[in-house]
């Protein structure tokens, strides 16, 4: 069985399924046609165990247990705050990113803080977004590239690689900020984006070895986000800056090497 592949909504027309073509060869995905109506759950675990169905509204992952599509969440609010001149968001003052700055996001996600840094270092600045999981990169990298982003922010370049592999090709000094997000280790209640997310993410750890790698390949320094009931900051050194009292979310930044 295909661990993975693409094919398009039910309503489909000559310019979707090259639409989906296309995705399946960006990703180097098969692409399964699909008949006029034919419907898709009986190709679940028997034709493939996931599938990327393209339509008009972008990309959805089906699974066994549900689908689920790329969604800014939180990001389209963060950024429009940040349009008004708000300066509080966590992200951007802990990684003290200015317009033209390189970011390196190890731990793409969703891509919502890879949102937020593109706005942040503005179109003369650069974003690469790296996720592990072929699922969710597909999911994420479609979705950013339809993300009405706006002339003032940078694209996201979206890579479907291990984070670790992928600092060890790097130069030294190759980006201003390198950032980790890694899943936490003890769930608390989350977006329910992240629920979904949560299924197909790598539940790694960062490694200590993978956190000297960054520091490495930063110019500036690595900025890693953590839970408040968790010690995985402390245990990697990092000493957690204080903040807001409303969020699970915690900050610890170590300056490059
Ligand atoms: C907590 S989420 C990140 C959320 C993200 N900051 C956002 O704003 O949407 C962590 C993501 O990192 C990915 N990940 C974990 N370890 C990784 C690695 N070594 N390389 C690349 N991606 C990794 C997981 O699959 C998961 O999608």
């Amino acid at each position: 069985m295909i661990p993975l592949a693409v094919t398009t909504s039910a309503k489909k027309d000559a310019e979707l399924e090259r639409d989906a073509r296309a995705v399946a060869r960006r990703w180097g995905l098969p692409f399964l046609p699909r008949k006029p109506k034919e419907g898709i759950a009986p190709w679940l675990g028997t034709k493939a165990a996931a599938l990327l169905v393209v339509g008009g509204d972008g990309v959805t992952l089906w699974e066994p247990e549900g689908t689920f599509g790329f969604h800014a969440g939180m990001a389209h609010l963060r950024r429009m705050r940040f349009r008004e001149g708000a300066r509080d968001d966590a992200f951007v003052r802990s990684a003290e990113l200015r317009p033209g700055d390189s970011v390196l996001d190890c731990t793409l996600g969703l891509g919502q803080d890879a949102l937020m840094a593109s706005l942040a270092v503005g179109p003369t600045g650069r974003v690469v977004g790296l996720e592990k999981s072929p699922a969710l990169c597909v999911v994420a990298g479609e979705g950013l590239r339809r993300y009405p982003r706006g002339d003032d922010s940078c694209a996201i370049d979206v890579q479907n690689v291990d984070a670790h592999a992928y600092l060890k090709t790097q130069p030294s000094g190759a980006f201003d900020v390198v950032f980790f997000d890694p899943m936490f280790a003890k769930p608390k209640k989350a977006q329910p984006a992240f629920e979904v997310l949560r299924r197909f993410a790598d539940h790694s750890p960062l490694t200590p070895e993978a956190l000297e790698e960054g520091r490495r390949v930063a110019r500036r320094w690595v900025v890693v986000k953590g839970a408040k009931h968790s010690d995985d900051l402390q245990k990697l050194g990092l000493t957690p800056e204080p903040g807001s009292r409303y969020t699970d979310v915690i900050w610890g930044r170590v300056a490059a090497r």
